[in-house]
């Protein structure tokens, strides 16, 4: 950090991070990203203090999987409508779900005075959460990709099909190109088998290896269950809608692994920091 920024840092008095984030991405759109978000945030809430932020700007549907009503997000902060208290929903499980985090990308356009304050609003947020799960947008726009830099952890969802395959490693190519800091788990959505997702897992890492040189982990696989498909027409999360289910206990094996993968970082910027340097 310049001394610039660290000395806006200590006058703002911004508090140093403490949650970890956590990332969740594809490459290519209909994996199943926001529904894992969201399991995985119910999944982790029993031990954890959780934020989930809804960062896909086109058509975030987070909100309609947790059936919460989302007015406000980001952007009536920064045009000054609304505080950041006032954008925080709750969720089931005392979990915390900021709608519309994607306003974060208008950020970095903003002046540095009104940007400062923001981020100091959202950094204080970090003091008292233990994981922040963020949801971003398919594809590999560049607000997807800083969301992905900023955080600790990236977890990278493909289902068995080439197509997902192939963009799964898209995403990982750029982020390891552009310096990826943390580590980079993989989970498989839609298998038919345990072992067929472990086999695309397998595969994916074996090219990451060889032609990346990078090391991807093996968070999980999840099977394809119209209970998922049933639980999203009834607005009520898997691990809600049927606990006692395989779903659910692989959401919860999930959640275990996740928080098992070390992610050391040397850097004393908060996120919401991390992603403005990375968007500008
Ligand atoms: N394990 C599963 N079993 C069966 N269906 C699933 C499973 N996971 C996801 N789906 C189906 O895929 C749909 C899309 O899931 P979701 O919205 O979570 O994907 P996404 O990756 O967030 O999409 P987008 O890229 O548009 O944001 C769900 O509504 C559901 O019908
Ligand atoms: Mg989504």
């Amino acid at each position: 950090m310049g001394n610039h920024a660290a000395n806006l840092q200590q006058v703002s008095g911004e508090p140093q991070p403490s949650a970890r984030v956590l990332a969740i991405t594809s490459g290519k759109g209909g994996v199943g990203k926001t529904n894992i978000a969201a399991n995985l945030a119910l999944s982790m809430a029993a031990t954890r203090r959780i934020l989930l932020l809804d960062a896909d700007m086109s058509l975030g549907n987070l909100d309609l999987i947790l059936n919460i009503r989302s007015k406000y997000n980001i952007s009536h902060v920064l045009n000054g409508y609304k505080r950041i208290e006032d954008i925080i929903q709750t969720g089931p499980r005392d979990i915390r779900v900021i709608c519309g985090a994607s306003g974060l990308h208008e950020l970095a356009d903003i002046n540095e005075y009104d940007q400062q304050r923001l981020i100091q609003h959202l950094s204080g947020l970090q003091n008292d959460t233990d994981v922040i799960l963020v949801d971003t947008a398919a594809g590999i726009a560049n607000p997807v990709v800083s969301f992905c830099l900023a955080a600790d952890h990236v977890l990278v969802v493909t289902t068995p099909e080439a197509s997902a395959m192939t963009d799964a490693y898209g995403m990982i190519k750029v982020l390891v190109r552009k310096g990826n800091p943390g580590p980079i788990s993989v989970v498989v959505n839609m298998a038919h088998s345990v072992a067929e997702g472990k086999r695309t897992y397998q595969r994916l890492a074996d090219v990451t290896g060889r032609f990346l040189q990078a090391k991807l982990y093996y968070a999980g696989t999840l099977l394809k269950d119209d209970r998922l498909c049933r639980a999203v027409r009834a607005r009520t999360p898997v691990v809600l809608a049927y606990p006692q289910s395989q779903i659910a206990s692989s959401f919860s094996a999930l959640a275990a692994r996740l928080g098992g993968v070390a992610c050391e970082r040397n850097n004393q910027n908060t996120f919401f920091r991390r992603v403005i340097r990375w968007l500008s």
